[in-house]
């Protein structure tokens, strides 16, 4: 296990605060409060080094476990946004979630080309209910152990996982029978048990600064919020799959592509206020990307190799 995501701004928080450290070793110690903080942290150019492993690049497939129930629409909803990532079609509708995703392919290697594969459905819970690290990870392994992909285990709202909610899901690695290493990731529906942490902003949140919710672009709390740590595993797993990639911080708790710039939006974003996002008229649905079949999403920021700083589609 590596990486986790997670979309609370209590971990924006700590991010911050490390981040404040870190600032602290080389600037004016005259930072009153956390809103000019937060402006200062996103002039100050952020740092994801890169560690000289391998990153998944060119064609890699995705493949889904469906652990526990899923309704038809909250499987629609996942599916066309892994559709979406590198889709052409949806590039005429801006922003793109295709386009969002190109920021992958600004570390170094290349582009990475997201296919979905095979789809596997245990709605009957055979592991249980509540599942460990290593269940998610033989989970992971019924898709399979090549290279060049990705399983990932998605949990329905009733089955909890160990350290759901103070993260909201991972990202990790196996051995291939072949030899070499497989890339696996985990993202759980957190509407029932802790939709503050891993739903936000499309609820309260738990901690820190209280900001009104926004309105979930499929009208599904929990699956909106599956998305956007959905986005944050596999940003993470294609730019740091074996722990060596790009990260910042110590590799037992690294800051990645997404998680490295959590709680952020749209512009202006400080902790509590995910920034200036799109919104829908007629359902008042906060969105930031376009993905296949019009749908819409809300896509966290993603750091930018190329400028040094998290990057917001709007
Ligand atoms: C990558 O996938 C695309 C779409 O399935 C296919 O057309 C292409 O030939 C593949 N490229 C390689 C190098 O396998």
């Amino acid at each position: 296990m590596a990486a986790t995501a997670t979309a609370s701004p209590s971990r924006h928080l700590t991010i911050l605060s490390s981040l404040l450290l870190l600032l602290l070793s080389t600037l004016q110690p005259s930072l009153a409060t956390t809103r000019k903080l937060t402006a200062l942290v996103q002039e100050q150019p952020l740092l994801l080094k890169y560690h000289n492993g391998p990153l998944l690049k060119g064609n890699t497939t995705v493949n889904l476990i469906w652990y526990g129930a899923f309704s038809a629409s909250q499987h629609a909803v996942v599916v066309d946004f892994l559709r979406s990532l590198t889709s052409s079609k949806s590039s005429s509708s801006s922003p793109s979630v295709a386009s969002w995703w190109l920021t992958t392919a600004r570390y170094r290697g290349g582009p990475c080309n997201l296919l979905v594969g095979r789809q596997l459905v245990d709605d009957k819970c055979s592991l249980g209910k509540r599942l460990s690290n290593a269940q998610l990870a033989a989970l992971a392994s019924r898709a399979g152990h090549g290279k060049n992909q990705i399983n990932v285990v998605l949990t329905s709202a009733d089955v909890a996982v160990d350290g759901f909610c103070s993260r909201c899901g991972t990202h990790g690695s196996g051995s291939a029978k072949s030899g070499g290493k497989f890339a696996y990731a985990w993202v759980g529906n957190a509407v029932s048990q802790c939709p503050g942490q891993c739903a936000w902003p499309f609820h309260q949140p738990i901690y820190g600064p209280q900001g009104p919710p926004l309105v979930a672009p499929s009208g599904d709390v929990g699956v909106d919020g599956m998305i956007i740590n959905l986005a944050t595993v596999l940003a993470g797993t294609v730019t740091n799959p074996f722990n060596n990639g790009y990260f910042q911080g110590p590799p037992e708790a690294p800051l990645e592509a997404v998680s490295a710039c959590t709680g952020i939006f749209g512009k202006g974003a400080y902790p509590g206020y995910p920034g200036a996002v799109l919104v829908e008229k007629a359902s008042g649905a906060s969105y930031n990307a376009i993905g296949v079949a019009g749908r819409k999403y809300l896509l966290p920021a993603m750091w930018d190799p190329t400028t040094s700083t998290c990057k917001t589609l709007v």
